[in-house]
């Protein structure tokens, strides 16, 4: 077999994605499929975080926020909540070896208090073991919900411009931007969503104004490093104008 050249391989000349953000949808239409509990869609939900996670890297995506719990998601049944809380819990300490020994650094975003206490913890203190890591920025959203973001780093701002820290002409984007839970965060480059829905679900609505989508049908359990492969491929076909006109 004649060996590759560096001409034979496909480098996509486009945009590279440094910051994709996964709305991780259909882990409860993959069991129900299956006649499985939901819980048991949510479990393998968790593992294909796994492998994703460990693909970023050599795909050169260097910040990964993924959805996991949503402010809206609390409507659910005390079961599933329940089991969702503790599913978090258990990846969180089951991978804090694997992830600190990779080179991830591992953050949170949205509201803490209605937490568990317990599960707050974990969080805080994964947050800073893993916190001079470099390899890979992930940041998992719990209880998150864009418009509670906006409102809570409203009230900051305005707070702060009461208080007199703030000048009420410097409290405009930058200063909002600064306020909210991703403030050390860049925007994401890419947002994509699994399970065939087409909506945002209040994921993200400041941070991805910008952002390109993909909507793919596959349910979160069978999305692999394949699809993720894919989907940046074309979005390296993208071409990112930001408002501005083709050279
Ligand atoms: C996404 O899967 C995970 C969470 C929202 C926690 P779903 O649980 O929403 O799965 P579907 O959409 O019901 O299939
Ligand atoms: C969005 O999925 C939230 C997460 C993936 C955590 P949902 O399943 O909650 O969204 P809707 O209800 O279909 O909008
Ligand atoms: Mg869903």
């Amino acid at each position: 077999m004649a060996r590759k050249k560096a001409s034979d391989v496909a480098v996509p000349s486009g945009p590279q994605a440094n910051h994709v953000a996964i709305i991780m949808d259909g882990n409860g239409r993959w069991a129900t499929n299956r006649g499985w509990p939901r819980l048991v869609g949510h479990r393998r939900g968790a593992e294909r975080v796994r492998e994703i996670v460990q693909a970023c890297p050599s795909l050169g995506v260097r910040w990964l926020t993924i959805y996991a719990f949503s402010t809206e998601n609390w409507k659910r049944s005390t079961e599933e909540v329940i089991g969702l809380m503790s599913l978090f819990g258990r990846y969180i300490e089951k991978e804090a070896d694997k992830l600190s020994a990779q080179g991830v650094r591992l953050r949170f975003i949205g509201g803490r208090a209605r937490l568990e206490p317990r599960l707050q913890d974990l969080m805080a203190a994964i947050e800073v073991r893993t916190a001079p890591n470099t390899l890979l920025n992930l940041t998992v959203a719990i209880n998150y919900g864009g418009r509670d973001e906006l409102a809570r780093a409203a009230v900051r701002m305005a707070g702060d411009v009461a208080a007199g820290r703030l000048a009420l002409e410097d409290a405009g984007e930058a200063a909002l931007a600064a306020r909210l839970d991703t403030a050390d965060m860049p925007d994401p480059d890419l947002v994509i969503r699994t399970s065939g829905e087409m909506r945002t679900s209040n994921f993200l609505p400041w941070q991805a104004a910008y952002a390109e989508y993909e909507f793919t049908p596959t349910l979160w359990p069978d999305f692999t490093r394949d699809n993720l492969a894919a989907i940046l491929d074309r979005f390296a076909g993208r071409e990112r104008r930001f408002g501005g006109a083709k050279a």
